[in-house]
């Protein structure tokens, strides 16, 4: 290890499962090459410090009470967020800066997540350099700004957002169709497209900003995103491929008895079914998915987290042609260590909302995937997992048993899942060689700590 653990940096995430993990990891990078790390959270979701004890936890008080807003209101929550935190952020870097107490190292820079709007300038009146991390990709990234255009162009307008042309094609960027486009599907455009609209300002005002992804599987969006906000950056992803270590920062309890479970199954024969920390199913969908699952005929690991489905009664309720294929051939958990599962020899698909943890995950692991997006960035995700980079197919014809049974044997059992492994682990031989000594993104973490340096 290097030896910089004379410089601090401040590490801010979005108090959401799926930009907690990506901050985190990016913490044990960073600390891995040398760095002192205090992680400054909310107490909102707030980690768990005993699955860290490198890193210094602090915690703000963000004042938000979760009857507030629906938890599946992101949104709503995160403009929420960026309201109540901005005064106690500020507070506590300052006290950071004159105190420093246990955490004695002097603060080199901060990292916020490129969703919070004040981090930036309260940086700047601290007189502390404050890098932006995207969470995300650098498609939905290039997506965000050109969304002013296709605001302009009528595709937020009532005829559109009302669905009847949710199939068409997005000429200005294809391959993307209008049920793609980020913003479409929530019920508060105006709200998302400001949130998206302020991560780009963030990200053009900021002294940097690093990318969970690498070069070889984004080039021409980074490309592209480079022309637009010319500012230092720093493609140093897959991130879980970065860590020395594996340490988990899940909000819910792992259950690890999928992976005994995932032991006995045969080769690349189980399809892993996740939508991710925030999407919500009705009763009617998740009635389609478990008989879907059933008629599959397939082994299926499939993470039911709680308050995920609207009726709390559903497994009562549900067929028992589902329940004998559950005992026979599948195992429910409320959350599972996903990592190791996609990394597991029998997992042979990964049915996914494609949230960009999730996509990233998969595509490190070679694992093929069955797309579900919902919302936000998750159909450019999918978009370009199915169309661009192949290692994917959509799960098109709607939400219903016939054709979910028939998508997963596609993948699983016939030759077109095989070639689709083919492709994914081309991918996957990618982003490994990406990381290692010499690769794109191994050099560009070495530019990440010389940027970060010259901040003294
Ligand atoms: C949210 C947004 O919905 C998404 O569009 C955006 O890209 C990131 O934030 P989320 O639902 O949290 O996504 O999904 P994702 O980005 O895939 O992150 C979920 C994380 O939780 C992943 O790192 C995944 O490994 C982890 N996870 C999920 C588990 O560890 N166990 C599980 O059972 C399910």
């Amino acid at each position: 290890m290097n030896q910089r653990n004379n410089h601090r940096l401040v590490l801010f995430p979005l108090p959401f499962q799926g930009h907690i993990n990506p901050m985190l990891q990016l913490g044990q990078i960073l600390h891995a090459r040398g760095f002192s790390i205090t992680i400054l959270h909310t107490n909102f979701n707030a980690p768990d410090p005993s699955s860290h004890p490198h890193f210094v936890f602090r915690s703000i008080v963000s004042d938000l009470d979760r009857s507030e807003v629906p938890i599946s209101d992101i949104p709503g929550l995160i403009s929420l967020l960026n309201t109540r935190c901005a005064s106690p952020f500020e507070e506590h870097l300052r006290e950071m800066m004159l105190l420093p107490g246990g955490d004695a190292v002097p603060i080199t820079c901060v990292i916020s997540d490129s969703l919070f709007s004040f981090t930036c300038g309260v940086a700047e009146r601290l007189k502390v350099r404050a890098l932006t991390l995207r969470t995300g990709g650098a498609t939905s990234l290039h997506v965000y700004t050109i969304l002013p255009v296709l605001k302009e162009k009528g595709y937020f307008s009532i005829d559109v957002l009302s669905g009847s042309r949710s199939e068409e094609a997005v000429k200005e960027f294809p391959p993307l169709l209008v049920r793609d486009i980020p913003g479409f599907d929530l019920q508060k455009p105006e709200m998302t497209l400001q949130l998206f609209d302020n991560m780009v300002k963030v990200i053009k005002s900021s002294p940097g900003v690093i990318f969970n992804t690498f070069e070889e599987l984004e080039h021409p969006a980074l490309t592209s995103v480079r022309e637009v906000l010319p500012v230092p950056d720093f493609v140093i992803g897959p991130f879980p491929k970065c860590c020395v270590t594996s340490s988990s920062s899940s909000l819910l309890a792992e259950d690890r008895s999928c992976i005994s479970w995932l032991d006995k199954q045969p080769l690349k024969s189980v399809i892993y079914v996740s939508f991710g920390s925030v999407a919500v199913v009705s009763e009617a969908e998740i009635l389609e998915i478990a008989l879907g699952l059933a008629d599959s005929e397939q082994p299926f690991l499939w993470v039911v987290r709680p308050r995920s489905v609207r009726d709390p009664e559903w497994l009562q309720k549900s067929p028992s042609h589902f329940l004998e294929a559950l005992e026979r051939r599948g195992k429910m958990v409320k959350w599972a260590p996903q990592m190791e599962v996609l990394a597991h020899p029998a997992v042979g698909a990964f049915w996914t909302h494609n949230g960009w943890n999730s996509t990233l995950e998969s595509i490190s692991e070679g694992v093929p995937m069955l797309c579900m997006p919902c919302f936000a960035d998750q159909g450019v995700n999918a978009r370009y997992v199915s169309d661009v980079w192949r290692v994917g197919l959509h799960l098109n014809g709607g939400l219903e048993r016939e054709n979910i049974a028939r998508a997963i044997k596609r993948l699983l059992v016939e030759r077109e899942g095989e070639e689709i492994r083919e492709r994914a682990l081309v991918l996957k031989e990618k982003a490994n060689a990406s990381v290692r000594l010499g690769g794109s993104s191994y050099q560009a973490l070495d530019a990440l700590i010389s940027h970060i340096l010259s901040f003294e």
